[in-house]
């Protein structure tokens, strides 16, 4: 039986009818719907709209529907579900009789939506955070095995200066840390409870609101039923901080992809996250990078698309709200399955620390050193930036780097250089000098390691507090 016959005269268009369905999508709802389910029974119950046998039928119902769908996925093909609240109502009718249909007095589907909305999006918070979590320590592990190691950092893709392997993948630390940040954030805000919103108006029956709340973990009942059955801001709110993350990821993949091709050979992929081409023997393509840099502009499409479905609604509910569901499911999902992968590969990964270190060493990525040199001595940072230049032309002429220039080349060019020049610009000094919180200076590095190990360690519990 249909949710809503009473008043039609004429059966649905079939064509219409399994279209406008979301029960191919909200079935993965089942068990957020069985909880709340159970939540609003309690409640019911305590009003005096079901008497304890009814309600211990009721949740007897709802365990049984649970074990049906968790022994065979085929329990849940049905083609006649409009979507995961007529099935479980179906499905409850059939297994305690007229007791199933009780249950939505005082309640709405508007209602029940915005609730398992909620309940899904909170233990995808967990879980991604969860994992987001085991990728920072990786990460973190790789930064401490990496040890002294340096390289070039970039700006413009154009060599800059040295900086440690360790300093370079602790940036990515803070993205993911900040990631993580916004998640617990937006967690923060979806956590309050729908239930006895009704339709648009707030329930008709004395539902006990707070006990339902507490009963599904949530921190407080909702505050006003229009709101509460209309917005989808929280959906909205952790797709955008997926799509950050997912921005983040794909950086990162498309950092990798650069420094392992073979002009850079910085980073040998590794086989076991690799693919081969079906024309060219010798390839080995780095696809678990391209697809993550692939999957972020999905996730960055469907916070997109939640924001232009959303953004001419009038309050309250709109059937358009049900079209925010696949993208909330899609982010989620692709999301989780992506970040543990990314795990294995930055556990798995080679880095060609001798060729990094080498790479590190040329290219005049002390210029800057050297300039600093200058202004140890006295000399105006715009002037030693002019005299060093004009040290890297000449370098470039013979060609040579600036350390093998004589010094008589160099006091023709500026009378302040002297033989300890030569010391201020090797690559250990260059690196040391960038001493402060958050630079690239040996120490400041194993310091930010150590912090940054503090920080994930709380996080890691936070997670699991939260499961
Ligand atoms: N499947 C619907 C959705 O996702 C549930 C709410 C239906 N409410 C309604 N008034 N038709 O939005």
């Amino acid at each position: 039986m249909k949710m809503w016959s009473g008043r039609f005269r004429q059966p649905l268009d079939p064509a219409f009818e399994q279209w406008q369905r979301s029960f191919e999508f909200d079935c993965r709802l089942l068990e957020c719907e069985l909880e709340a389910i159970s939540a609003h029974a309690r409640a019911m119950e305590k009003a005096g709209v079901l008497s304890v046998d009814e309600l211990r039928l009721v949740l007897r119902g709802l365990e049984l529907i649970g074990e049906k769908a968790a022994d065979s996925p085929e329990f849940l093909n049905d083609p006649e579900a409009e979507d995961i609240h007529h099935f479980v109502e179906k499905q409850l009718v059939a297994l305690i009789g007229d007791a199933g249909y009780k249950l939505h007095s005082g309640r709405s589907r508007n209602e029940q939506i915005a609730t398992d909305l909620r309940l899904y999006l909170r233990a995808g918070c967990d879980e991604i955070s969860e994992e987001l979590s085991a990728l920072i320590s990786a990460v973190l592990d790789r930064s401490e095995q990496v040890g002294q190691a340096a390289m070039p950092a970039y700006t413009h893709l154009q060599r800059a200066e040295p900086v440690l392997v360790a300093h370079w993948l602790l940036g990515y630390v803070e993205m993911f840390f900040r990631d993580l940040d916004r998640i617990g954030d937006c967690r923060k805000r979806a956590n309050v409870c729908p239930l006895g919103s009704g339709a648009v108006t707030g329930s008709t029956i004395p539902l006990d609101r707070e006990l339902m709340a507490r009963e599904l973990g949530f921190s407080a009942p909702s505050t006003n039923s229009i709101d509460a059955t209309s917005d989808r801001d929280f959906v909205i709110e952790f797709v955008n901080a997926l799509s950050l993350l997912a921005l983040h990821l794909s950086r990162w993949a498309e950092e990798m992809l650069l420094f392992s091709t073979q002009e850079y050979g910085f980073v040998h992929l590794p086989e076991s996250y690799s693919t081969g081409s079906s024309a060219m023997p010798q390839k080995m393509n780095g696809d678990l990078l391209e697809l993550v840099r692939g999957k972020a502009g999905r996730i960055i499409g469907d916070a997109t698309a939640l924001l232009v479905t959303t953004k001419g609604l009038p309050l309250a509910y709109n059937k358009d709200l049900q079209e925010t569901q696949e993208p909330l499911f899609h982010a989620a999902e692709a999301m989780l399955s992506s970040l543990p992968l990314v795990s294995g590969w930055t556990k798995a990964v080679e880095f060609d620390l001798e060729r990094m270190q080498k790479a590190a060493e040329t290219g005049y990525m002390n210029a800057f050193a050297a300039a600093t040199y200058l202004t140890r001595k006295g000399v105006p940072f715009r002037i030693a930036h002019e005299q060093v230049g004009k040290a890297v032309r000449l370098a470039l002429e013979k060609p040579c780097e600036l350390q093998d220039l004589s010094l008589a080349d160099l006091r023709a060019i500026d009378s302040h250089f002297d033989a300890e020049f030569f010391n201020f610009v090797k690559l250990e000094n260059v690196l040391a000098i960038h001493d402060v919180p958050g630079g690239t200076a040996p120490v400041r590095v194993r310091e930010a390691i150590a912090a940054a190990r503090s920080k994930i360690a709380p996080a890691c519990e936070d997670a699991h507090a939260h499961a």
